[in-house]
């Protein structure tokens, strides 16, 4: 089982005080995160950005952009929230940019990274007429931390960007950057090899370019992380190799700041115990089924995903969302007191590829997002959703 000490501020928020379901946000832990990844770029000369993927929330925009340098966006979408919502710098990324959206994309972005060569040599000229915009390519640096081959951008055959082995210096004429992501939710001891492996392997292109953007992935803001030998490894890469560094975490930033909660809304029992909540793992939280993981309830011990029904286990309950998906399992736990009808449960550390991958499948309502702060209990419930948000993008 996780260890749930940094999540468990959780435990004072009253529940009853939200809509349901409903995603909070404590606005003390996401401070105290952005704080960290302050204190790496103050003290290793690196600029952090916030991947928008993981975490869009603009409600805490000021807050975000009073500690990190800007925002990364992976389509046009994105970078016109990073820019309009967000400011500081953006950085735009899309694996597949359309032709059609590079002029309104030029007016968000002041870095645009390319997934391809071909697509370089293609909008070049187009792209070039931008005085003000920097100009890089994804470079696959050839090195393997990933597990799971849906989170693993340098799997073989992948898409993302160019195999360093097909680049040379010459390549990159005209592009000042190049832009590295090869992490997920790993430890320091990953960034150290990758970022070896980057040097080993991409070293060659350091002459040709001013700038590198070695993406996410990296638990920054996670308890006994060495933030400190970070810091020292950034900076001295950045010292020896003359470069503008960018780092551009998403889940660190919302890391153990955000929780859903939940309410019971029917129990039943088939061989073993079950109880469908208001929120669904396939609308709310889908990672839970394509990663898969169990997110942690507070309170309650989270079992396997395999675990088997146990009929004279009353305490151990399977928990499930409102949609006919028969696999909108979102695990099993065991609990002290079974959960009753109308009880609100907290499901951990949902803040990050939440609520940015949220959907309405089943006609499925999405959750409220309120703004909670664990050192006052301020509270405030800054969106709900309606039928309209459903309807809107049906016809
Ligand atoms: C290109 C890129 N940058 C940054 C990130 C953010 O990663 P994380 O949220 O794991 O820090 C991702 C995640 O997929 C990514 O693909």
């Amino acid at each position: 089982m996780r260890d749930l000490s940094a999540a468990t501020q959780f435990g004072r928020l009253d529940t009853a005080r939200l809509p349901s379901p409903c995603h909070v946000l404590d606005l003390a832990r996401l401070e105290r995160n952005l704080k960290l990844l302050k204190r790496v770029g103050d003290e290793s000369g690196v600029e952090i950005l916030l991947a928008l993927k993981a975490f869009s929330c603009f409600a805490v925009a000021d807050l975000v952009s009073r500690y990190l340098s800007g925002t990364a966006a992976s389509g046009l979408y994105e970078a016109r929230l990073g820019k309009t919502r967000f400011g500081g710098q953006m950085h735009a990324y899309a694996p597949g940019l359309k032709a059609a959206d590079i002029g309104e994309m030029l007016g968000y972005a002041d870095h645009l990274i390319l997934n391809s060569l071909g697509q370089w040599r293609r909008f070049r000229s187009r792209l070039e007429d931008t005085a003000d915009v920097r100009f890089g390519l994804r470079v696959n640096p050839g090195h393997n931390e990933v597990e799971n081959p849906l989170y693993d951008p340098c799997a073989p055959w992948s898409r993302l960007g160019v195999p360093v082995g097909d680049l040379t210096a010459a390549d990159l004429d005209g592009l000042s950057g190049i832009h590295i992501h090869a992490l997920c939710d790993h430890p320091y001891g990953a960034f150290d090899r990758m970022l070896a492996a980057v040097e080993d392997n991409c070293g060659h292109l350091f002459g040709a370019i001013d700038w590198i953007n070695l993406g996410g992935g990296l638990l920054i803001t996670e308890d006994g992380f060495p933030v400190d030998e970070l810091i020292r490894r950034l900076r001295d890469f950045r010292e020896r190799t003359g470069l503008t560094v960018y780092l551009e975490p998403g889940t660190a930033v919302g890391l153990h700041a955000g929780a859903l909660v939940s309410e019971v809304l029917d129990r039943s029992s088939n061989v073993g115990e079950l109880a469908i909540m208001d929120a669904s793992a396939t609308c709310h939280m889908p990672d839970v089924i394509e990663a898969p993981f169990t997110p942690d309830v507070l309170g309650a011990q989270t079992l396997s995903r395999n675990a088997k029904a146990t009929p004279d286990e009353p305490n151990i309950v399977r928990l499930g969302g409102p949609t006919c998906l028969a696999g909108d399992i979102i695990g099993t736990y065991r609990f002290d007191k079974p959960p009753r009808v109308g009880d609100r449960l907290v499901f951990l550390d949902l803040g990050y590829y939440t609520m940015v991958k949220a959907t309405t499948f089943n006609g499925t309502p999405l959750p409220a997002l309120a703004l909670w702060d664990s050192r006052t209990d301020a509270l405030e419930v800054v969106r709900e959703f309606s039928y309209a948000d459903f309807e809107g993008r049906l016809s």
